[in-house]
């Protein structure tokens, strides 16, 4: 295992997980990467950890460059364990080095998860020198969590982003210019739409202060740096995060004896004729982390259910659960679905979708058993006429 010179005496020294496909909830099909980074000068200074099980991996990439216990100091830009979980390996290893970390929610975090220490509380603005070079600290609370910061080293203009601008990836290429940017673009989107979506203001506050900065290189905690394309993720971040999705509409469901899917075919074909570009998630196939970046950028949502006693299909009240979480709002939403005699379900997943702050642009649409021709066809002119309402 090596270290990768990422700029002249800055390397990478993270890990490759290429069999994580479950980070609590969030599936993530291309594994992930966690990103560490060491600096060369006066002051060896490591940025962030790897996440525990990858200590060794990490470790040796250190020692390709340099004995680990010349590590002089330790930024810690967030507490969550994917980063953090390394930090007890390397500290037995250098336990004089001084370590960093932003305000109370640092400190008190690595206090709580590793024990007291003699943590160096930063706040924004504050600076450290390495030698030649020079680290400044920018907090951004609740991105996505209220101890995260990000690191900048002016002379390099380098931006130590964390988990902004990350992605869910495990590649050997450490760069936008080695790997396949469409790949990389939905993967960072997949990455804000399920991290980052209810958090869109500390987003906006975030970029006003990175807009300030020349940046040459952006290192996040997960996946590729961003080198050639930086104004495309920062315009991505920026598009995400003013919460204004196009005009496209997503129709997620679950059927028991394909009542309910037929409606959702319905559904999806009467958008499709009415110049609405539309995608249809059967969660029965779809995992709902996979359908979260299309609500990111989608104006209509449409939810379907049949009653199974008195209640949701687990995996439509398990998607609505979720969803709720990230808050998206700012939506227009409507439940349908068949049932037998109760017929619960719509107004459940009205409750829910309210819960999400969508407005509610047509009734919940239901259908006794099984629909005919003509409960379909009616189905389309609800949604020709909504359509032609909703400005
Ligand atoms: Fe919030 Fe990548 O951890």
């Amino acid at each position: 295992m090596k270290a990768i010179e990422i700029v002249k005496n800055i390397y990478w020294v993270g890990a490759l997980d290429f069999q994580l496909r479950n980070f609590h909830g969030y599936r993530t099909g291309r594994g992930s990467t966690y990103n560490a980074y060491l600096i060369i000068d006066e002051k060896v200074t490591l940025i962030d950890t790897v996440k525990a099980p990858f200590a060794e991996e990490m470790l040796e990439r250190i020692a390709s460059v340099l004995p680990p216990s010349s590590i002089d100091q330790m930024i810690i830009n967030h507490v969550e364990m994917d980063h953090s979980g390394s930090f007890p390996a390397i500290r037995r290893l250098c336990p004089n080095a001084q370590v960093f970390t932003s305000g109370s929610f640092g400190v008190n975090g690595l206090s709580a998860h590793y024990g007291s220490d003699n943590y160096i509380s930063v706040k924004s603005g504050d600076t450290i020198s390495l030698g030649v070079r020079s680290l400044t600290f920018l907090s951004t609370p609740m991105l996505h969590w209220p101890d995260n910061m990000i690191t900048y080293c002016p002379e390099e203009q380098l931006l130590f982003s964390n988990d902004a601008f990350g992605q869910h990836l495990a590649t050997t290429e450490r760069f936008d210019t080695e790997t396949e940017l469409s790949v990389a673009m939905a993967e960072a989107k997949k990455y804000y739409a399920n991290i980052l979506m209810c958090y869109g203001t500390q987003v906006r506050t975030a970029l006003d202060a990175v807009a300030k900065l020349p940046i040459k290189l952006i290192a996040p905690s997960h996946g590729i740096l961003w080198r050639n394309h930086i104004s495309d993720i920062l315009k991505a971040y920026n598009r995400f995060s003013l919460n204004e999705p196009d005009r496209y509409a997503v129709v997620v469901y679950d059927s028991m004896w394909e009542s309910t899917a037929r409606m959702a075919v319905t559904i999806t074909e009467s958008f499709y004729q009415n110049g609405v570009p539309t995608v249809c998630y059967d969660l029965k196939y779809n995992h709902y982390s996979e359908i979260i970046p299309a609500v990111l950028t989608s104006r209509y949502l449409a939810v379907g259910s049949p009653t199974l006693n008195s209640q949701l299909l687990p995996s439509v009240a398990g998607f609505l659960s979720y969803l709720k979480g990230l808050t998206p709002g700012n939506r227009e939403a409507f439940a349908f679905g068949s049932y037998g005699w109760g017929g619960q379900s719509i107004t459940l997943i009205e409750q829910e979708l309210e819960a999400c702050r969508f407005h509610l642009c047509l009734r919940g649409i239901k259908i006794q058993y099984v629909p005919k021709k003509e409960q379909l066809a009616e189905i389309t002119s609800l949604i020709s006429e909504m359509l032609r309402s909703v400005k």
